[in-house]
């Protein structure tokens, strides 16, 4: 061979890993599975020999052929272990979604890889949280939009430099196009897919004090007690894993935790709920009621010669319950019923679900490893497959669990690792974050960017749970913190205390002022988070909700919505992407107060669309301290001297609402003769409301003198 041949020989070979790239694209197979929903498949062979779905909720037949005006065509390659799928985008198009992503709100010029890994110390721009949404929505410059789902749950790298790369390992997969005139239908219809968040306890959307960990049970009264005493509102505390025996699911500490019960219930009698964590890693323990019982009834994660997986976690070497098996999630959950009987417990928060493995470099279990899945998950398979679901079937079997034990109680459920249509089981929060500037950037983007991708019920650890910061931080942190759809503060161990009262009194009267207004608007967050369950419309949605056409508001971040009606405007650090604010234009947002008092430059302003009418209700220690008998109505007309808005009531717990025991008041305010008359427009529903409440209308932005009647 001569030395050019040789040369372009080596070159060649050089070269191999990107034939991967180099293959031809194919125009794929598709059929529609709903209205303007395509299903694409690579080939006619792919769909034939097509796994299960994990994403979706149900199975969704084939309805017929594409039609016509479709435009979306993606374009399939594979080549050896992997498949691309390219889409193009029409120019001027701004990509969000993809979950759980560390990095600015638009998420066009990035990339992320859906591998759940547990991401201590992740950043700005890091590959890979906890979970894992392969979905991009996509708003073209007309305000019409379409989303992708890569229907896998294997590792798919999304790259969104040049429109939509998708690259995923494994067998071949559909992608899911759906194609709406806003993309607010894409994300509804995105939920009629996956599920809908299933509506929470009203409880669940009060504040939430945590830390790992409060322990001993007396530490935990203690933190009530300051709560109660220092009038600072609080619904929930949390008990991380020092409430074990040694760290071990399904135990207590026998000396701190002594009489768990008799804790949630002194809890009780105060106001509070209860949350407790369990981790999927049991500890291999012969003799230990727990391993000895999960050994019996096979329940372990294999490795291919049939010995359990075994991995380091917080109780020391363990095995893993293998949750894709609808026996092992029943095991889980008569253990799930015995222990929240155990602890009085109203919640459960699922850890350590990617599973973590903390001495091994790929942080996680061995892909190598089996699980016996059911065929309605695809049948047994490696790790690989299985992976990114390991949390979400956690989660589902922690659900079913509490759902069989209290079927008249809604459960609640947090689970650190997720996959898209994860919300059908659990809430999430954002893992372990920082203290710092940048974490708190982050927190509004990856709320709004998970509502997107279908997951409406999240929040940070509020005040960051890795590291410290100052109190005019953490007071900034409790602002934006105490508007997000999920509020909980959260610090890691060993770190400094981050109680609302731990900064002195002036970043406690913050603190309070925040958590107040968390607590006055619950009414209306209420109804927003029963129509996200019903629309699968985010909780928190970003600021190009308001008008999907304008440019200029696709960038911003610094401002979000809270449901359709109110404005949030974070007040801090620079202007990201956009030289204004939505909030400027004071004819279309009208500044609200909703605690009276000064006004504080630490939190976030509100303002209310004009049109709308949003309700408030009273200061409260806890969600359901008293029946909601005064309601104040923030009425912002419109040009028209109009105003409409809605009050969803209903027990705030179990599901006597899905027999008519519920209330939606519709509000209208209309000006005649130049006086605004507020009336009650309509009620649907049983459910009785007060019947002495009392109704307060305060106009925003209205003429001084203005006159006010009803309702
Ligand atoms: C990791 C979780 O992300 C964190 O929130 C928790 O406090 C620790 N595990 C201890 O359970």
């Amino acid at each position: 061979m001569d030395r050019s041949r040789r040369f372009l020989r080596m070159l060649t070979l050089a070269l191999a890993p990107l034939a991967f790239f180099r293959t031809a694209h194919a125009q794929g197979v598709g059929e529609a599975i709903g209205d303007r929903i395509v299903r694409f498949w690579p080939d006619d062979a792919a769909r034939s020999s097509a796994l299960p779905s994990i994403a979706l909720q149900k199975p969704m037949p084939a309805l017929g052929p594409v039609p016509d005006s479709f435009v979306v065509r993606p374009e399939f390659a594979s080549a050896q272990g992997g498949r691309i799928i390219k889409l193009s985008v029409p120019r001027g198009t701004a990509l969000y979604g993809m979950g759980e992503a560390p990095g600015r709100l638009r998420r066009d010029g990035q990339s992320s890889v859906m591998w759940n890994t547990d991401a201590y110390g992740y950043r700005t721009g890091s590959p890979s949280l906890y979970q894992s949404h392969p979905w991009v929505l996509a708003v073209r410059p007309d305000g019409s939009s379409f989303g992708v789902l890569a229907d896998t749950p294997n590792r798919v790298t999304v790259d969104l430099f040049k429109g939509i790369e998708i690259r995923a390992q494994g067998p071949a997969f559909p992608l899911i196009v759906i194609e709406r005139d806003s993309p607010a239908e894409v994300v509804s219809a995105l939920a009629s897919l996956t599920g809908y968040m299933p509506l929470p306890p009203r409880w669940a959307l009060g504040f939430q004090q945590c830390r790992y960990s409060y322990a001993p049970a007396s530490e935990v009264l203690r933190i009530a007690r300051e709560f109660r005493d220092r009038g600072l509102p609080c619904d929930v505390l949390w008990m991380d894993i020092d409430y074990m025996d040694r760290h071990k699911p399904f135990t207590f500490d026998p000396v701190g935790f002594a009489d768990p019960k008799g804790l949630a219930d002194t809890l009780h009698t105060r106001g509070f709920r209860s949350v407790w964590i369990l981790d999927p890693g049991i500890k291999e323990e012969p003799g230990d009621a727990i391993y000895d019982h999960g050994n019996r009834g096979d329940h372990w994660v294999k490795m291919p010669d049939g010995e359990p997986f075994r991995g380091k976690v917080w109780p020391g070497m363990c095995v893993f319950p293998d949750f894709t098996r609808a026996s092992t999630r029943q095991w889980w959950a008569d253990r799930v019923g015995d222990v929240i009987e155990r602890a009085g417990a109203d919640g459960l928060w699922n850890d350590m679900n990617e599973p973590a493995v903390v001495d091994v470099r790929s942080k996680t279990m061995s892909e190598s490893a089996r699980h016996d899945a059911d065929a309605e998950l695809g049948g047994p398979g490696y790790h690989t497959r299985y992976h990114n679901v390991y949390g979400m079937q956690m989660a589902r079997a922690s659900r079913e669990g509490m759902l069989a034990k209290r079927p008249e109680r809604r459960p609640f459920v947090l689970s650190r690792a997720n996959y898209v249509g994860g919300q059908r089981y659990a809430t999430s929060w954002s893992g372990d974050n920082g203290s710092t500037a940048e974490h708190l950037s982050l927190v509004v983007p990856m709320a709004v960017n998970l509502g997107l991708s279908g997951q409406p019920f999240s929040g940070p650890d509020i005040g960051g749970y890795a590291g410290p910061l100052t109190g005019e931080e953490f007071a900034v942190w409790m602002g934006v913190g105490a508007l997000m759809p999920f509020a909980r503060a959260h610090t890691e161990k060993g770190n400094i205390r981050k109680e609302p009262w731990s900064f002195g009194p002036k970043v406690e009267a913050t603190c309070r002022r925040a958590l107040e207004t968390r607590y006055r608007l619950l009414p209306y967050l209420y109804t927003v988070f029963e129509e996200a369950s019903r629309t699968g419309l985010p909780v928190a949605r970003p600021a190009f909700f308001a008008d999907p056409r304008s440019g200029w508001l696709r960038n911003i971040e610094y401002e979000f919505l809270l449901g359709g009606d109110l404005l949030v405007d974070l007040q801090f650090g620079e202007l990201i992407g956009a030289a204004r604010r939505l909030s400027d234009d004071r004819r279309a947002w009208r500044e609200a107060t909703v605690v009276a008092g000064e006004p504080d430059a630490a939190l976030p302003g509100l303002s209310v669309r004009a049109g709308a009418i949003v309700p408030l209700g009273p200061v409260v220690a806890y969600s359901d301290e008293r029946p909601l008998d005064d309601v104040e109505l923030l009425v912002s007309l419109d040009a028209g001297g109009r105003a409409e808005g809605t009050l969803y009531e209903d027990a705030g717990d179990g599901y006597a609402y899905q027999q008519g025991e519920y209330s939606r008041l519709k509000f209208v305010a209309e000006t005649r003769g130049g006086v605004v008359h507020v009336s009650i427009a309509s009620r649907e529903g049983r459910f009785a409301v007060p019947a002495a409440r009392r109704y307060r209308v305060t106009l925003l932005g209205a003429a001084k003198g203005a006159k006010v009647q009803g309702p």
